[in-house]
């Protein structure tokens, strides 16, 4: 995989990054690839639990066929994640407040890494499983204060099953979340795409609305996505090694 090199960035994009007010930042798993998340999709390949295809065991069917197993699938990754740390792209990003007076972090990714890096108020379209809710009473948790070994935890408050406060296939997107994202695409100059297969929607709309807007639209990518062809430049390679460069 070559890397870029500053001179690779073109000059447009470099002026624009000196003289931009308003950015937005759509991640997605690849963000957190070298944190050691495993991504979804990419390489050819989808991820797999237990056999179970990822859009199965993460899906609306499941949590009312099997909601054990849906929090078992959960822990599984909250465990994973509980040991990894955000990356020079977390950190790099974390830092841009500092560069742009109006800047907008819109994640599909459930990890909590942007803010462990330092982001304030990131637009999380997917959720968080550092979350959980009621089904009853809507109430929320911190999935670290709860007893994970149960099969299902329960409520304090009204006794109801909990599920993590994420968003599965076949369901919407927290109230407000995609309108945020939508908002701040609209407004934006440039809209920077980083690690994301760009498949699911309505997230993989937001850039679609930015370069209707007139947004400069840049993917950073190691692969080739259904957005390629419609971004202004594409960054070929990990996002890592290509954030910090901008
Ligand atoms: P995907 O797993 O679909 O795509 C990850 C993308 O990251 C791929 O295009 C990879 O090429 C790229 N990638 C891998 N390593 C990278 C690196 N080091 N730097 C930059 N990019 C890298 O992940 P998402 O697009 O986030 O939804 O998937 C979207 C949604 O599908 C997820 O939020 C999740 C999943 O189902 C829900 O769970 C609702």
């Amino acid at each position: 995989m070559p890397v870029v090199e500053p001179a690779m960035i073109s000059k447009t994009l470099r002026d624009l990054f000196h003289t931009a007010n308003s950015v937005l930042v759509l991640t997605g798993a690849g963000v957190s690839a070298e944190s050691g998340v495993p991504t979804f999709r990419g390489g050819g390949q989808s991820a797999v639990w237990k056999g179970m295809p990822f859009e199965v065991i993460s899906s609306a069917q499941m949590l009312e066929r099997d909601l054990p197993a849906v929090w078992e699938w959960f822990n599984y990754r909250r465990n994973l994640l509980a040991q990894l740390t955000p990356n020079a792209a977390h950190t790099t990003i974390a830092n841009w407040p500092c560069r742009f007076s109006d800047l907008s972090v819109v994640t599909q990714n459930v990890d909590g890494l942007h803010q462990a890096a330092g982001s304030r108020d990131v637009i999380e379209l997917h959720g968080n499983v550092w979350r959980a809710r009621c089904f009853d009473c809507d109430a929320r948790y911190n999935s670290r204060e709860l007893n994970c070994d149960e099969a299902v935890p329960s409520c304090f408050d009204c006794g109801g099953n909990l599920r993590p406060d994420v968003v599965l296939f076949g369901e919407m997107l927290p109230p407000g979340a995609f309108e945020r994202a939508a908002d701040a695409a609209q407004r934006c100059e440039l809209c920077l795409v980083v690690g994301t297969s760009a498949v699911v929607y309505p997230a993989a709309s937001i850039p679609e609305i930015a370069k209707g807007n007139g947004a400069c639209l840049v993917e950073v990518n190691p692969e080739r996505t259904p957005l390629s062809d419609f971004c202004d430049e594409v960054l070929t390679g990990k996002a890592g090694e290509i954030l910090p460069l901008l």
